[in-house]
């Protein structure tokens, strides 16, 4: 197989790596694949990822999952096609072994809206809170907070802290509604937002439901609570995954990223995945730019040069692993 979708005359910013080097009859799976057979790597992928990258990963899952998998890799390298709060939790599980990126300038929203100095100063004024921090963060977050959650199990996260015990949650104000909406428990919240869920239209959702008036909308909790509020299912993106096998609806609206929509069409075949659209007239406004730098080439280059690679500053590693162990710990 040849290179697929790329586009040869990018740079990749932070690795000063030109793909324009790359020989086209190059068969880059098989490259890939070769290299990191010899380097013992494991590939991770999260499902917004490229379908190409997805299809070649050693395994693709929601957050969660990828922080379990890499809490028991053992495998020598780690290369995280994803963002870089999800190869950071990974570095932060694995302080020995080199952790790869395709490209680091791949970010999130709700990472860089609540930069680690504003934070600390925040919760100056919540000294008798316990601090839930969403894995959406940065690993100066992390070091924190007494407690990392996911989409997929923040429910059950929030549940483990005593009744009494306020609670501070951060970064993203939607999840966290969501969460206290429906387990009734209060939070403070910091008020951030993810730049892709956030513009998903409600209005836009009701018409397209219109045209096709059996499908059932599922969506992240990300999302705003308009859009959650006309869901037929709301999880994270694995638990949406499993609801679109499982449920005997054969049409679904989709309101998260679609690269999501990959793992649908191969586990429940057959069925339809409409891509919710976003408001304003941008077609691809549903897309993570973040998640969407990372491309086959970008994987290609980082495995044969074996970086960018990613480091954590040392003095905040033992800090930021022992929320993150402590979700695990629970999750299990
Ligand atoms: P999940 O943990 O549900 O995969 O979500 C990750 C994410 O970044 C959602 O935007
Ligand atoms: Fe961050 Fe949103 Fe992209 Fe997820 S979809 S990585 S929350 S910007």
């Amino acid at each position: 197989m040849g290179i697929g979708g790329g586009k040869l005359s990018e740079t990749a910013t932070s690795g000063v790596m030109s793909l324009s080097g790359i020989d086209p009859e190059l068969d880059l799976f098989a490259e890939i694949d070769r290299m990191r057979r010899s380097m013992n790597a494991v590939i991770l992928a999260h499902f917004y990822q490229e379908g190409e990258i997805q299809d070649i990963a050693d395994f693709v899952g929601d957050s969660l999952a990828l922080a379990q998998s890499a809490a028991e890799t053992d495998a020598d390298v780690i290369v995280f096609a994803g963002v870089h709060f999800m190869a950071e939790t990974a570095k932060i599980l694995n302080p020995d072994k080199p952790v790869l990126v395709p490209d680091m300038d791949a970010g999130c929203s709700l990472a860089d809206g609540c930069p680690g100095p504003a934070f600390k100063k925040w919760l100056e004024n919540y000294p008798d809170h316990f601090v839930i921090s969403y894995i959406n963060c940065s690993a100066e977050v992390k070091a924190l907070s007494d407690l990392i959650c996911t989409s997929s199990n923040a429910a059950k996260m929030v549940a483990s802290v005593p009744p009494d015990q306020k609670i501070v949650f951060a970064p993203d104000r939607h999840l966290g509604r969501w969460l206290v909406e429906t387990i009734g428990r209060d939070m403070v919240l910091w008020p951030g937002t993810c730049q892709v869920h956030e513009i998903f239209s409600e209005k836009k959702i009701v018409q397209l439901k219109v045209r096709h008036p059996e499908a059932k909308v599922i969506a992240h909790p990300e999302c705003e609570r308009s859009v959650l509020a006309i869901a037929d299912h709301v999880g994270s993106t694995s638990s949406l995954l499993n609801f679109v096998q499982e449920d005997e609806g054969q049409e679904f609206i989709v309101a998260t990223e679609p690269g999501i929509i990959h793992q649908m069409e191969r586990k429940a075949p057959g069925k339809t995945f409409i891509p919710a659209p976003a408001r304003g007239a941008c077609e691809a406004c549903n897309e993570c730019p973040h998640m969407k730098l990372n491309t086959l080439e970008k994987l290609y280059l980082c495995l044969k040069n074996k970086r960018p690679e990613l480091h954590v500053a040392e003095e905040l590693l033992d800090r930021a692993r022992l929320p993150i162990e402590r979700m695990l710990e629970l999750s299990r």
